[in-house]
């Protein structure tokens, strides 16, 4: 059964009834019931206390472009939705969490600022970016990152710099109720030419071995130690592999594809049958690389 919300979180801006069609890049889920979308950090503030004073969980959506949705999601799922505030201190640059990955690698090129062109090709939120440690082409965020803020799951708001165990690879503490608010790169000055070249460079070669025209969750599963996930799957030969709308890409195997229609359990029996054969053949347990939320 539906659980009613207390009123202080109903007077905060949100939506009701939203697709996850509409606010993931794979496109398969079901209906979002709560979807609050505070456009200040008072807001997302607000918004933490009340579920922590009520002990309501609640989920934390960035770009949707690392989450897979298995069902319909009950609990109120907060997206910030902050002014774009793109701002340069000397070699510093920050951004609040809802603004673009690609947008502020884009934002630092423009600047001639080096540093953050490995981002380029990286979708989603730089919050996302954040909570997952986002990385390609051997640099991660965690490398050029100066300060950043997030929300404790009692709605402190902190501003630190990185410590060490607190990022490592696609992963960070900031899960299980914590919300990303923002932070500061540091980068060094650059030829604005050769970064802008090296940022295009970057988009080419993802497009180039990756399904980016078509609905997808980036790479699926994580790299093992030494190994690649790709081609770990590749090697079973289930590249095309299909259930129903949910595709093993031909292009890269690690990326699974919904070609329009693909549901909630064609996908999660795709990722099960991935998972089931590498283990198989290669003895390797592949760990998901993108967020699952199963329904409730
Ligand atoms: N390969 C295959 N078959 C495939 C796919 C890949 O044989 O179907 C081989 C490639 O030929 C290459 C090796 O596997 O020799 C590695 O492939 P690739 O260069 O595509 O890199 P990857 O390890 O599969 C990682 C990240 C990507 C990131 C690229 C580029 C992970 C899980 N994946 O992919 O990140 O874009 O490097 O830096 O860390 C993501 O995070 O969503 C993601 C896609």
């Amino acid at each position: 059964m539906t659980r009613a919300l207390p009123d202080e979180l109903l007077k905060l801006p949100h939506r009701t009834e939203v697709p996850f069609a509409k606010l993931t890049t794979l496109g398969v889920g079901g209906s979002c019931r709560w979807l609050f979308e505070p456009t200040t950090e008072l807001e997302a503030q607000a918004f933490v206390r009340a579920c922590a004073r009520e002990s309501l969980p609640y989920r934390v959506l960035g770009g949707g472009s690392n989450l897979v949705i298995l069902g319909d999601i009950e609990a109120p799922v907060l997206r910030l939705r902050f002014p774009p505030d793109l701002r340069r201190m000397g070699l510093k640059l920050s951004a609040p969490a809802s603004f673009g990955h690609i947008r502020m690698a884009q934002g630092a090129a423009k600047e001639g600022l080096s540093g953050m062109e490995y981002a380029s090709g990286i979708p989603g939120t730089t919050g996302g970016a954040l909570r997952m440690n986002a990385g390609a082409y051997g640099t991660e965020l965690v490398d050029i990152l100066d300060t950043y803020r997030f929300l404790t799951p009692e709605g402190e708001l902190v501003e630190k710099r990185p410590e060490p165990g607190e990022f490592k690879y696609r992963w960070s503490f900031l899960t299980g109720g914590h919300v990303a608010l923002g932070f500061t790169v540091h980068l060094v000055e650059g030829d604005r030419g050769r970064i802008e070249a090296q940022v295009a460079a970057n988009m080419e070669k993802r497009g180039s071995s990756q399904p980016l025209s078509q609905r997808n969750a980036g790479c699926i599963f994580k790299n093992p130690a030494g190994q690649s996930a790709g081609r770990l799957i590749d090697q079973c030969g289930l590249k095309g592999f299909r259930v129903g709308d949910a595709e093993v890409s031909p292009e890269h195997a690690n990326f699974l594809v919904n070609h329009g229609h693909a549901t909630a359990a064609e996908f999660a029996e795709l990722m099960d049958l991935v998972r089931a054969k590498v283990l198989e053949s290669h003895g390797i347990d592949l760990e998901p690389e993108v967020e699952i939320w199963r329904a409730g």
